[in-house]
């Protein structure tokens, strides 16, 4: 049987997790779950944010459904006791480097997009993600400087296997979709990027169907308002996929509606499924939170991890049902509540 791993975390993440565990349990799937504390919430229990038996239930679990770590209490201790350090790990230890977050426009949401909707129509992308690597993991460290200033440091970085990997998955996407790359970076400034974009051009000759281009971070977030249709598949570093996803999320409606799968294999492994957005303390516990975005990384989860198709396009079109019909979190301009919304999922799976 397999085991899918909870790990809710903090703020609205216990609330939306347990929609989409609803969800699943509703499918039937003869699947069986084990949840375990992480990020703030295991901090205060346990005294570290990704705390060994959460992580040994990650590494044993056939797929891991996370909720999202953060919280304002714990912003001020050292960064390796902060909640996110929990995310953070969970990539690196199992080796999750690939983030896919599609972003689609779905049938009836142009109103709750902040784009006019005969542009916000058109959205189809995939944000694909490096997750493991960039800034993010560089060296990083405060000093100060010999007139006693003080200094911050964080080292970008990129080795030009990981920069392959991660574009051979977005030269792959693009072959089976609409057959357009955009490979976003900035290479006009960093060395980093330039690495990143000469290890892409190196691959773009065993893909000769799919029409490759490069923009400039700065350009990609106009773009991604002005015309974020021309969009197909989206290969991007850790931190720049981090920004323009949740930019993507509200040309689409909402942070609430954008689901994540974090891989290491296209399917058939342990994968890593998460809403993008974060623990959403300004609304936590008042029953507020978009739970689609959970429930459509269920959806994925099913789709990678658990070789299910059936399912997963089930559950996606069941959320549709429901933003089709009119139902609404406050954050899609309704007043529906965060169980309401599953209610509606449910009912229309
Ligand atoms: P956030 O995504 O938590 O919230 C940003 C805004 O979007 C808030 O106004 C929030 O109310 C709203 N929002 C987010 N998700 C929503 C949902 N499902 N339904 C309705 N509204 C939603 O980002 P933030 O405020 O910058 O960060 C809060 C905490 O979350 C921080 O500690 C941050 O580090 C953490 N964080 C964690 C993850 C993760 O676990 N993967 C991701 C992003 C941020
Ligand atoms: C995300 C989050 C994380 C990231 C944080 C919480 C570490 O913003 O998953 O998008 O930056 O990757
Ligand atoms: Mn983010």
């Amino acid at each position: 049987m397999a085991l899918i791993a909870i790990l809710p975390g903090d703020g609205i993440g216990p609330e939306v997790t347990a929609q989409a565990r609803r969800v699943l349990e509703a499918l039937d799937l003869g699947v069986s779950f084990e949840e375990a504390p992480v990020g703030g919430a295991a901090y205060h229990a346990a005294g570290h944010p990704l705390p060994s038996e959460t992580l040994d239930l990650a590494k044993r679990a056939d797929a891991i459904l996370f909720g999202a770590v953060g919280d304002p209490a714990c912003d001020t201790l050292d960064r390796h006791l902060r909640p996110e350090q929990a995310i953070l790990g969970l990539r690196k230890e199992l080796g999750f480097w690939a983030n896919l977050r599609p972003a689609k426009m779905m049938p009836g949401m142009e109103d709750a997009s902040t784009l006019r909707p005969e542009i916000a129509r058109a959205i189809d992308m995939v944000i694909v993600r490096e997750l493991v690597g960039d800034v993010y993991f560089g060296e990083k460290g405060r000093r100060e400087t010999a007139d006693g200033r003080r200094e911050g440091h964080d080292l970008m970085s990129y080795a030009e296997d990981e920069v392959r990997r991660i574009a051979v998955v977005g030269f792959e996407m693009a072959q089976r979709r609409r057959k357009s790359l955009i490979s976003v970076d900035k290479a006009n400034v960093l060395e980093t990027s330039q690495l990143w974009r000469d290890v892409v051009n190196e691959l773009a000759p065993d893909y000769p169907e799919v029409a490759l281009q490069h923009m400039y971070v700065d350009n990609a977030a106009m773009q991604m308002v002005r015309n974020p249709g021309q969009f197909d598949v989206v290969i991007t570093g850790n931190l720049f996929g981090d920004i323009l996803s949740d930019q993507a999320s509200m040309c689409v409606g909402s942070i609430g509606l954008l689901p994540s799968a974090s891989l290491r294999a296209w399917a058939g492994d342990n994968g890593l499924y998460e809403p993008i957005h974060g623990s959403a303390p300004d609304i936590a516990g008042q029953g507020k939170a978009n739970p689609c975005a959970a429930i459509l990384s269920a959806a994925m989860l099913l789709r990678h991890s658990l070789d299910n198709e059936d399912a997963a396009l089930k559950i996606e079109a069941a959320v549709a049902g429901a933003l089709a019909g009119g139902v609404r979190t406050p954050d899609m301009g309704g007043a529906d509540s965060t169980s309401q919304m599953g209610d509606a999922i449910l009912a229309a799976l």
